[in-house]
């Protein structure tokens, strides 16, 4: 892949429960990508909410917002030929669908692991929290994920490394790009 493939403004949207992996993956492939001399943006729920998303909580209309602010960046970036990648949990289906129809460059990108798995990395402290009901609508503890049904991708992040994870995503891009 090189700066003048068709992988320009596409939006690859990582969804997955808390601790899956999903920050870790778009960080290693939002590298993997500028090497190539890619335009790209890594667009992270926890930092959004440092920033635009300021002042939101864990709601279901929060989140929506949320997300709702995400896709309007993402989808201006992407306008502009810069590849987007998100990360933010995106529990609902429903906020999904309505970012596929925003964006014409969406591509959903499930970012599997077992909910077991996640609460025993718990890398910080979130799920322990949760457990002790220190955290309200924590997902997947006491707030819903709706797995994806049909994502256009899924990495599984409890069977695969990372760089093994991101080789699945830059071919799958690269595959996408030919049939462009
Ligand atoms: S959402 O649902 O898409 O609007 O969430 P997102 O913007 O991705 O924010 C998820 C990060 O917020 C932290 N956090 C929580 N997550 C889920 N539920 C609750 N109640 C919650 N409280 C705080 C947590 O660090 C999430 O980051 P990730 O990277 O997913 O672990
Ligand atoms: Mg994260």
């Amino acid at each position: 892949m090189n700066a003048n493939d068709h992988t320009d403004g596409r939006v690859l949207w990582f969804t997955g429960l808390s601790g899956s992996g999903k920050t870790t993956t778009a960080k290693h492939l939002n590298q993997l990508l500028e090497d190539r001399g890619l335009r790209v943006e890594l667009l992270d729920g926890d930092e959004l909410r440092e920033t635009i998303c300021k002042g939101l909580g864990f709601s279901r209309e929060d989140r929506f917002e949320n997300i709702r602010r995400i896709a309007y960046i993402a989808g201006l970036l992407s306008r502009h030929g810069v590849i987007v990648l998100v990360s933010a949990i995106t529990p609902y289906r429903e906020m999904r669908e309505y970012v596929r129809k925003q964006i014409p460059a969406f591509a959903e990108v499930y970012v599997q692991c077992p909910l077991e798995e996640c609460e025993r990395r718990d890398v910080k402290g979130l799920y322990a929290k949760a457990r002790r009901q220190e955290i309200a609508a924590f997902t997947g503890i006491s707030d819903p994920y709706e797995e994806p049904l049909r994502p256009d991708l899924s990495i599984d992040t409890a069977q695969h490394s990372v760089e093994d994870n991101c080789r699945r995503i830059m071919s799958w891009l690269n595959r996408r790009a030919a049939a462009t």
